[in-house]
């Protein structure tokens, strides 16, 4: 059973995979937390697929478990497999998409949005060895809107630069333009 630990007050918070049990935890605390709101359910059963790089995590109230915080990816593939690819068991180089990451707001300064970003980064390694035939991550990305300077300042701590802008990206939101932040696989920090 995996655990981070507060910053501030030394408190453990229980963290799960995501799976198809707890996935609506997640989607509860992205929705009170994030202005795009994912009404699509792809992008939460991509999460549970991906449940190695998925996690919720849960305050313990009153021998009740709240969900508090939660990052959801997915693995994509570099480029498509080229119809006539000379070799079809040759894996193609992935990138792993940060889609969500969120911290209620009265949890937040508390380590737990960084501890969450180690958590998928302990995985790319481990999900390597354990998927014989996977390619490597090549690199992790994320979009965030150019207006959420907080996020774009936490990213840039542990290593993420932006490396793209991209207009009217979002819908039905009032700041439509994101940003793409990278970190390659050779820069991820070995601890967070
Ligand atoms: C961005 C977010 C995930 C950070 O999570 P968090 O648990 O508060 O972050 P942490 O406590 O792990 O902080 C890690 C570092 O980032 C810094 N940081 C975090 N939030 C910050 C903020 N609002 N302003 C300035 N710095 C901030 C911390 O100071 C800390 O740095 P330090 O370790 O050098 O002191 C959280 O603020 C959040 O949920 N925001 C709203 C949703 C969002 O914008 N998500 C990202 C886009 S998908």
């Amino acid at each position: 059973m995996k655990h981070i630990t507060d910053v501030h007050n030394g408190r453990e918070y229980l963290v799960e995979r995501a799976n198809k049990q707890n996935i609506n935890d997640l989607r509860h605390v992205n929705n009170v937390v994030l202005p795009v709101i994912y009404n699509n359910d792809r992008v939460y059963n991509q999460m549970v697929d991906f449940g190695a790089f998925s996690y919720i995590v849960y305050d313990k109230k009153n021998d009740k478990r709240e969900p508090i915080a939660g990052v959801g990816c997915r693995l994509e593939m570099m480029r498509k497999r080229a119809e006539k690819e000379e070799d079809e068991t040759y894996p193609v180089p992935l990138k792993l998409n940060v889609m969500t990451l969120s911290v209620l707001s009265a949890y937040r300064g508390r380590g737990i949005g960084r501890a969450l970003m180690g958590l998928i980064f302990d995985q790319v390694p481990q999900f390597e060895n354990q998927e014989m035939n996977m390619a490597e991550v090549n690199h992790v990305y994320l979009n965030v809107q150019t207006s959420n300077e907080d996020a774009i300042r936490f990213y840039q701590n542990i290593g993420f630069t932006i490396v793209e802008t991209i207009k009217n990206y979002y819908k039905r939101v009032d700041n439509q333009d994101c940003h793409v932040l990278t970190l390659s696989r050779c820069n991820i920090p070995s601890k967070v």
